[in-house]
């Protein structure tokens, strides 16, 4: 008989990048029982509901207590802001996830563009205001289209892109005088607008190394050939062939390390995954945003593919020995497309029975889903996502969309080109794109 020691693990947070993170762990045989903080009815099978909102910090912690948790995942961003790990800390409860004065790196846009000033991190160019009025005065006379940024977290709504001054202007009123993203934008940043293709890295880090998962590219806009709103996310694939070796050794040596050096040298040493927002602009990479988290939907298509333990991954991120851990990458190629409520980003109607044809069963990664008795219902804007992994990134693409015909509730919607970009990036001669960022 082989003896497994007996974890019992807690994810903060519910929706599918939440989804992704369990699925995972589970793979883990000395993983014993999960318990997800709120999760969602469609997770219920690979982990424990557990009633309490991933805000609700005390609560998680008297949980932990009550139940012996050995080790705490905490996912969003939110509670990471809130301290979520310092106060499972103070209870001696091992959490992959950074402190607060660290997921501050996110937390304030003001905070994370001065770090990059302050160490000569590539970002794009910009200005603080704390009153609207200097605000107003500056887009009266700034190159445009500009960029402007809520200060705190805003559920990735709080980045206006203005086309000209009028809209600049309009923004500033929105954030500063009628309070649209509450006390996150009472105070803004306004930066130059950047262009080129985007890519997200989201990187492992115990504060002294940091190891780069496979890339991904996300699609914010909620409809095809990147119209409509911004979304939180509406599919992905990895790895972005935007970022070939040479501009993923750009990345590491200007951006990845200074970055976790940055933090250390401000007394806020980063421990978790630490998202790195990138614009691969005509002037090299710079940043665009941190997020001191896994992304969503990034992180279904990026743990798919990874090879090593995850839980043995992040338990050296815990324990400061992530350059003694193996972090290895599939070389095949996978895509997200997001199914979300007819609406979706603004309003959209729930309850609406979600059905699934059981060969794609394990492809799917609940976000808004609920259960009623055996059913489950839409919950939510982002309902769910369809993973495929495939050896190569345009079959993963095919086959995503090939298993979005065999689930459908009322009134979904999704996007019909994730990948699409990608696909024809792939296209091009790989010199021309090393020609374009090598300088
Ligand atoms: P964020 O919420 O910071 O991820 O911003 C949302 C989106 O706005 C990004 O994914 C970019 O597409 C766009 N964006 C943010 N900052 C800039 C910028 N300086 N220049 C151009 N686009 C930007
Ligand atoms: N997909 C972007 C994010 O997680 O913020």
């Amino acid at each position: 008989i082989i003896r497994r020691s007996e974890m019992k693990i807690m994810v903060v947070g519910g929706g599918g990048r939440e989804h992704a993170i369990i699925k995972k762990l589970k793979e883990n045989k000395s993983v014993c029982e999960i318990f997800a903080l709120p999760g969602n009815g469609g997770m219920a099978k690979d982990a424990t509901l557990v009633p309490i909102g991933a805000k609700e910090i005390d609560k998680i912690v008297l949980f932990a207590k009550e139940n012996k948790i050995d080790y705490a995942v905490v996912a969003p961003d939110d509670p990471l802001v809130l301290g979520c790990v310092d106060a499972l800390e103070e209870i001696g409860v091992p959490c992959f996830g950074p402190r607060a004065n660290a997921a501050i790196i996110e937390g304030s846009k003001v905070f994370s563009k001065n770090l990059m000033k302050k160490y000569g991190i590539p970002t794009a160019a910009y200005e603080v205001f704390e009153d609207a009025e200097s605000a107003l005065e500056y887009v009266k006379s700034c190159p445009v289209p500009t960029v402007i940024k809520a200060d705190g977290l805003a559920l990735g709504k709080g980045v206006i892109i203005a086309t000209d001054r009028n809209e600049a202007a309009d923004a500033v009123n929105s954030m500063m005088k009628d309070g649209k993203f509450g006390k996150s934008g009472s105070r803004i940043v306004i930066e130059e607008f950047l262009t080129g293709p985007e890519v997200s890295v989201l990187a492992f880090t115990d504060g002294r190394c940091v190891k780069p998962m496979v890339s991904s590219m996300d699609h914010k806009r909620a409809e095809d050939n990147d119209r409509g709103l911004n979304t939180g996310g509406m599919g992905t694939v990895a790895p972005n062939p935007y970022y070939t070796d040479d501009v993923a050794k750009l990345c590491m040596d200007t951006i990845f390390i200074p970055t976790i050096e940055a933090m250390n040298k401000e007394g806020r040493t980063f421990k978790g995954c630490l998202y790195f927002g990138l614009m691969l602009t005509p002037r090299g990479p710079k940043v665009i945003e941190y997020n001191c988290r896994f992304g969503d939907p990034e992180t279904q298509v990026v743990l798919p593919l990874l090879e090593s333990d995850l839980l043995t991954v992040m338990q050296a991120t815990t324990n400061g020995t992530l350059s003694e851990c193996e972090v290895k990458f599939a070389n095949k190629g996978a895509c997200c497309v997001i199914m979300a409520s007819g609406g979706y980003p603004e309003k959209y109607e729930s309850g609406f029975e979600i059905r699934i044809d059981e060969s794609v069963a394990d492809s799917v990664y609940f976000a808004g889903a609920k259960l009623d008795g055996e059913k489950l219902l839409t919950a939510g804007g982002r309902v769910l996502g369809v993973v495929a992994v495939e050896n190569s990134l345009s079959d993963a693409v095919k086959s995503a969309y090939k298993k979005v015909e065999k689930i459908d509730f009322e009134k979904s919607f999704y996007r019909h080109d994730i990948g699409a970009r990608a696909l024809k990036a792939l296209q091009y001669e790989k010199g021309i794109l090393l020609m374009v960022y090598r300088n």
